[in-house]
Order: structure tokens, then sequence, then C-alpha cells
């Protein structure tokens, strides 16, 4: 049978996939846009349910983002095609107290409801802070510069590998007996600001600088690099962080049976993310 994974072309989608083909499964690649992602592909769209009946044909599983606008149809298209099991990309968010006041886990929890109401076997991964997200932050000054600047260098935070939900997800749907469960998924270790920095540096083999700067600074730089919901959850994360230990988790081990992956591992997966400073004289 066949698991359909949408979005496989986004940063958690595009390990799902790999993760699926390595785990031997039948795959089929959704995307809004035509994709030769080496595997059978399919042009579909979460919002717009009408596209969902061929995309999921023949399957026994799904992949998906969190999309309320078109989550019960995608309910009714995958019931109708025999889905039995949807692994979905949730937050963190949506398990912390006051979620129903917080737009980001609003969002994701209007997904889960839907699918705990649908006789499908759910499993939500819920993501703390993406390691992937320093990317658009950090990125264009780490390779123009050489540095970063950040309103609260020792603030701290877990940052996840992306290939970590990722493999909790293929275990979802691979029958590793997680239906019905939703885990938080925060990284394995709380690491400040400067230590990220650091880590990032260390995978380019050179130092990257961190600057102090007001948080008005910062959010008009974060702002072109991260949509602004995005760029006011982090700062007030990080303002409220202090310089005290981020929370962790454990979930990968305990469920996969290995290490999660460190920032510093996933630094050097993504050095070439943050490689291009000009060479001075
Ligand atoms: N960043 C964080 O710290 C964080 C924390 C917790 C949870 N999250 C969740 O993770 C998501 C981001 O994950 P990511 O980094 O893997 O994202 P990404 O790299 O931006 O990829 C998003 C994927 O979603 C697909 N997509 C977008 N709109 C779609 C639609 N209408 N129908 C079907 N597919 C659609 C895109 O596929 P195509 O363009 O090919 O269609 C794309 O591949 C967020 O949206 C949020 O739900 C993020």
């Amino acid at each position: 049978m066949t698991i359909v994974v949408f979005g496989a072309r986004g940063s958690v989608g595009r390990h799902v996939l790999n993760g699926l083909v390595a785990a031997g499964e039948r795959v089929r690649a959704a995307s809004r846009s035509a994709a030769d992602l080496g595997v059978e592909s399919v042009v579909a769209d979460l919002d717009r349910p009408e596209t969902l009946g061929a995309a999921l044909a023949g399957a026994s599983g799904a992949f998906i983002y969190a999309h309320p606008a078109g989550v019960e149809g995608f309910v009714a298209a995958a019931r109708e095609a025999g889905v039995r099991r949807v692994a979905l990309l949730s937050s963190a968010s949506a398990a912390r107290p006051g979620a129903e006041q917080n737009p980001i886990a609003r969002w994701h929890l209007a997904v889960e409801e839907a699918l705990e109401r649908s006789g499908l076997e759910w499993t939500f991964v819920r993501g703390g802070g993406f390691a992937t997200n320093t990317i658009g932050l950090w990125g264009p000054s780490i390779r123009a510069e050489g540095k970063i600047r950040v309103p609260y260098p020792d603030a701290q935070s877990a940052p996840v590998h992306e290939a970590d939900l990722a493999a909790l997800a293929v275990a979802a749907l691979t029958g590793g007996g997680l239906g019905g469960k939703a885990y938080v998924v925060l990284g394995p270790e709380s690491l400040s600001l400067r230590a990220q920095a650091a880590a990032i540096g260390a995978a380019l083999g050179r130092e990257i600088a961190v600057e102090a700067v007001p948080e008005d600074v910062a959010r008009e730089e974060m702002r072109r690099g991260l949509p602004d919901l995005a760029v006011t959850t982090i700062l007030r994360y990080w303002a409220a962080a202090g310089d005290g230990p981020a929370e962790t988790s454990a979930v990968i081990p305990e469920v996969l049976g290995r290490p999660a992956r460190t920032f510093a591992e996933w630094a050097v997966d993504h050095a070439a993310d943050f490689r291009g400073r000009p060479e001075t004289s």
C-alpha cells in the first residue's frame, strides 16, 4: 500500500519521504506544484479538498502539515480512499498552557481536533522550535558578515533537528504502535543563542561573532527571513527565557531507541546554508 507525503519538498516532509523509501515503503509525493522527487508524484493542495481524492487514491497512510482550512475535506477524502494512518506535523505550542490564546497553537489544535474526530489512526508530532529557523534568522548575516545580531544572546532554547521529527512520523506511519499518541518533540539539549552561533561556527570552521542589539533592531532583521507571527513568537520566547535552561525532551531515545540529533550535528548537516562570507584580504 502507498503512503502519501504532503509537502514532500518541505524541510520535514523531505526526510519523511526519504525515511519511508529507506524503510521499503511505496510512497507518493504530493506537492502544490509538479515535482520530480524520483518517486510517484501528484499535484495536490491541502487547502483545496477537490485535489485530495486523486492524491490519496489507494493509500494506506499520509503525512500532512497542519492546514485547518482544508482539514475536513482531507478527512473525508482520506476516509473515502481507505487511508488508515495519518501522521501530522503539529506544534509543541498546542500542548502548552494558554494554547487557546496562541494563534499558532490554535492553528495546529484545529487540525488535531479534526483528526481526533475522524476515526483515522492519528499520531501528532508536536515539534518545538526547529533548528532550521536559524537559517532564516541568521543565514543572511552569517553569510555576509560572519555574525549574528540578537537581543538576548544568553537566552536558551532547545532546537530540534527536522530529521528527528520526520523519523517519528515515519515510525508512526510504518506501524510503530504510535497511533492515538501526541508527542512533544523538543531538542535534546538546552543551548544559549551564543552557543548555537558557536556550533554553526564550528561547522563552518570559523568564529561567528555575536552582537547584542535592542529588540526592535533584531525584529526588523528577523522579519526579512521569517513571517511576522514567527518573529513575534520567537522574540517573546527569548525574552521570557531569561538565562535559565530551556525544556528538552527525551521522546526520540524513548520511542526510537537512539539518541536525538544534537544542534552541533544539525549545524554540520546545514553548513552549506551558512557559507558564503566574502573573503577579506
Ligand atoms: N518552525 C518552527 O519552529 C515550527 C515549530 C513547530 C511546528 N512547526 C510546523 O512546521 C511547519 C513548517 O515545517 P517545515 O519547516 O518542514 O516547512 P517548509 O520547509 O516550509 O515546508 C512546508 C511544506 O508544506 C507544503 N505546503 C504548503 N502549503 C501547502 C498546502 N496548501 N497543501 C499542501 N502542502 C502545502 C509545501 O509543499 P509544496 O510547496 O511543495 O506544496 C512545503 O513542502 C509549520 O508550518 C508549522 O506547522 C514549525
